[in-house]
């Protein structure tokens, strides 16, 4: 009995910390506009983009990064606009991703008024800036995050300059699993 309730809190735990090193993959607006992307995409006979969590990690970086600029702006952070991402080194860097995995995504930011989910997808899916990406087998995976009247879509591939891998270099992923077992340390002493 002890035992099955200590692998039942194992477990609880287990599931506590992915969940806990996953944030914001949950916001409404983001999950809604999500699936309408998609639904978008199999109108067009294209395979759904799967969930890439680094992906999620940068749009969010991103998304919080711009939430101060005015709507009006958001052209000039189109691809190839006039303006640069700010700070999108250190948001890669943040999200310990391997920049050489980068070069073949896109970030697409867009900013409507309290991110009335309707109106962002047709920003996605009916501008002729954005609907062009969004129709292309190229791309196999996103990432979404908002901030505010933000929001980001960071669109992977699958070739090798565009998986948004993880960077090797970066202690990151070890310190996590140190954590990891020092919590199951921690509990096998309790009990
Ligand atoms: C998104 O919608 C807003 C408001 O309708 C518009 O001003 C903006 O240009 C649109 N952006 C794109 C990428 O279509
Ligand atoms: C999507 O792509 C297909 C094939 O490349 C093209 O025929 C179609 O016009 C495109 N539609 C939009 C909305 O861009
Ligand atoms: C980054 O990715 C490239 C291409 O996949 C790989 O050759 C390189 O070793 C990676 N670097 C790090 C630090 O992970």
């Amino acid at each position: 009995m002890a035992s099955f309730k200590l692998g039942f809190f194992l477990l609880a735990c287990v599931f506590a910390f992915l969940f806990l090193s996953t944030p914001t993959q949950c916001k409404d607006e983001v999950d809604s506009v999500y699936k309408g992307i998609n639904s978008f995409r199999q109108t067009k006979n294209l395979s759904p983009l799967n969930r890439v969590p680094k992906a999620y990690c940068l749009a969010d970086e991103i998304a919080e990064e711009m939430e101060d600029i005015p709507c009006e702006q958001v052209s000039q952070y189109y691809p190839g606009g006039s303006m640069q991402i700010p700070k999108l080194q250190k948001h890669i860097d943040k999200c310990d991703i391997n920049i050489t995995t980068t070069s073949d995504g896109v970030i697409l930011p867009v900013c409507v008024a309290k991110l009335e989910p309707t109106v962002v997808l047709s920003n996605y899916t009916h501008s002729d800036v954005y609907a062009k990406y969004l129709n292309n087998s190229k791309y196999t995976g996103a990432g979404l995050g908002s901030e505010d009247d933000w929001m980001v879509l960071v669109l992977t591939t699958n070739t090798p300059t565009g998986t948004f891998a993880a960077d090797a270099s970066t202690l990151h992923a070890g310190v996590e699993f140190l954590l990891l077992a020092l919590l199951v340390l921690l509990i096998n002493y309790l009990y």
